[in-house]
């Protein structure tokens, strides 16, 4: 069954299944399609060049990196070249998904397909890389075929022990309102058809640009986590755009063998990053 979800299925075959298997995950990077350019005052590429800089000192043995989407801010073939390209030299296996900045297919035709696969199996583990992007619009939909998709990714890797979802769009409400309207709008039928997992331990996202970590009664047990961008951060809780005045960071995270999941977040420290916080939004 395996073998039908190939090519778009990364097999980390170094890695043991009993060793702790180390996950960074970096998103919303917006990357502009020329280096230097800014968002909301902020430099995306230089900000990104310190976060990247904070993981090889801070996770040199990660397994695997996954960039959860608005990985360019106008979806440009050049951003997706760079972004590649300043991730080569931390030497782990990428695993990208679109976000609303992004389109997919342009994604895959500049870098590859290898750099946006579906399914990874690393150790005794699942990820299943989901895409909420809808093009033309901010907020998020799986619809009926992604949704088949992912049933069929669980049920071909019957013989791994433990899954995460990853996806760009936030599944439940992280409590800002003008965010909250732009999340999942099919979160119902996802969390229906992960509710029925219990190998599921968490599931990842970006696009809110700040970090967060919940429940849901539905998915007892299973760590609903969202990480900061590696640019501008949003505010929590606020009705309204309202910038944020934590510095950009990633969130990473150690599975053991176990089925545990340790996380958190790391943030830059003593960096001075430009930011407009007078800034009432930006496309
Ligand atoms: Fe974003």
């Amino acid at each position: 069954m395996v073998d039908l979800l190939l090519p778009e299925h990364l097999q980390l075959s170094d890695a043991s299944a009993d060793e702790i298997l180390r996950l960074v995950q970096i998103t919303d990077c917006h990357l502009g399609q020329y280096s230097g350019e800014c968002l909301v005052g902020m430099d995306t590429d230089s900000s990104l060049d310190h976060v990247l800089t904070l993981i090889k000192k801070e996770q040199p043995m990660a397994n695997l990196l996954l960039a959860t989407g608005d990985l360019a801010n106008h979806g440009s073939a050049e951003a997706y070249l760079r972004l590649k390209n300043k991730l080569a030299p931390l030497g782990m296996a990428n695993a990208w998904l679109a976000g609303n900045h992004d389109g997919r297919v342009l994604m895959a035709d500049t870098v590859g397909n290898e750099l946006l696969p579906r399914t990874v199996r690393i150790g005794r583990w699942l990820i299943v890389m989901m895409d909420s992007a809808v093009p033309g619009q901010v907020g998020g939909e799986l619809g009926e075929q992604e949704l088949a998709y992912l049933e069929q990714a669980l049920s071909a890797h019957a013989d791994a022990e433990y899954v995460i979802g990853c996806l760009h769009h936030q599944p439940i409400p992280i409590g800002c309102d003008w965010l909250d309207e732009q999340r999942l709008a099919d979160s119902d039928q996802l969390l229906s058809i992960l509710s029925r997992e219990p190998r599921l331990r968490a599931v990842l996202w970006g696009h809110v640009h700040q970090a967060f970590s919940g429940q849901d009664a539905r998915l007892p047990g299973v760590q609903l986590l969202s990480a900061p961008s590696t640019c501008v951060q949003f505010a929590p809780n606020s009705e309204g755009f309202k910038l944020d005045q934590t510095a950009p960071g990633y969130r990473w995270l150690n599975l053991h063998p176990d089925g545990r999941l340790e996380t958190a977040v790391s943030r830059l420290d003593g960096i001075d990053l430009t930011v407009d916080y007078a800034s009432q939004g930006y496309k």
